[in-house]
């Protein structure tokens, strides 16, 4: 089951927003001029401060931080990283982890080097673009990502991270989608239409059945295989394992 994701982000962005589909640059004015979820705080100590505060981050970071410590990886990547908010909890957790944080928005990776001093890498790499070989780690994570890319983008993606040699994965989507979050989505985007606000494209959200086609690459050889899952809220840790 999947179905497209739809999100209204305030009238004072969607009117500055230039596409109708949340990109490059809709990403990137969001993390100038969104709300507090969204854009990054000018001062570390602001900054700090919110990313602290983000409970759900912090707990997901733990399950995570004992992955990474039982499978014994010190040099992991950070794809989409967004605010960095789950990865500045990883780092609180294990200081000594070298981390390496991504995202593909240029001017919001710039905005994070000045509040996120802990990271020690903080680079732009693009997911469907650049090759995974670069950047050289024990471990990719992927923190709620998934809406970003159609079930075809992402059997891509993973059959491009097999190939480029990345061995594990942390996968963590957005939310498992599920009857009753499918009848809230649906409405909601009807509710948005009919009072006239302009709600954004913002991809796809998908089942947990979608979710293991895509490790194992449909149709194709098998990719990845799920070592661990952790239950977290609405959603689930996958730990994956080059097959
Ligand atoms: C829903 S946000 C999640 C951010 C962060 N991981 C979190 O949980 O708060 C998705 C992130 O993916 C990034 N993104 C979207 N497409 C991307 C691509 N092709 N390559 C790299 N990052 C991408 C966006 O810029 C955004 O920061």
């Amino acid at each position: 089951m999947r179905c497209k994701h739809y999100f209204y982000f305030g009238e004072n962005v969607q009117r500055k927003m230039e596409s109708d589909t949340l990109g490059c640059k809709s990403w990137e004015l969001l993390r100038e001029e969104g709300d507090e979820d969204f854009s990054i705080e000018k001062s570390v100590e602001q900054y700090r401060e919110n990313c602290g505060k983000a409970v759900g981050y912090g707990q997901s970071a733990k399950f995570i931080s004992n992955l990474l410590k039982k499978y014994k990886y010190n040099r992991v990547a950070s794809l989409g990283i967004g605010k960095g908010v789950l990865e500045w909890h990883l780092k609180k957790n294990n200081p000594e982890l070298y981390l390496i944080g991504t995202d593909y928005t240029e001017s919001a990776i710039r905005s994070l080097q000045n509040v996120f001093t802990e990271c020690d890498r903080l680079e732009v790499f693009d997911i469907k673009k650049d090759n995974f070989k670069k950047l050289n780690t024990d471990c990719v994570i992927m923190y709620r990502v998934s809406t970003e890319f159609d079930y075809k983008e992402w059997c891509d993606i993973f059959t491009k991270m097999y190939e480029d040699g990345i061995k594990n994965i942390i996968f963590v989507p957005t939310e498992l989608l599920n009857l009753k979050l499918f009848v809230f989505e649906k409405l909601r985007h009807i509710r948005n239409v009919l009072l006239g606000k302009k709600d954004t494209f913002c991809g796809y959200m998908y089942s947990e059945s979608d979710f293991k086609k895509m490790f194992s690459g449909e149709n194709r050889r098998l990719q990845y295989k799920i070592g661990e899952v952790i239950p977290i809220y609405r959603s689930a840790i996958y730990y994956l394992d080059h097959s």
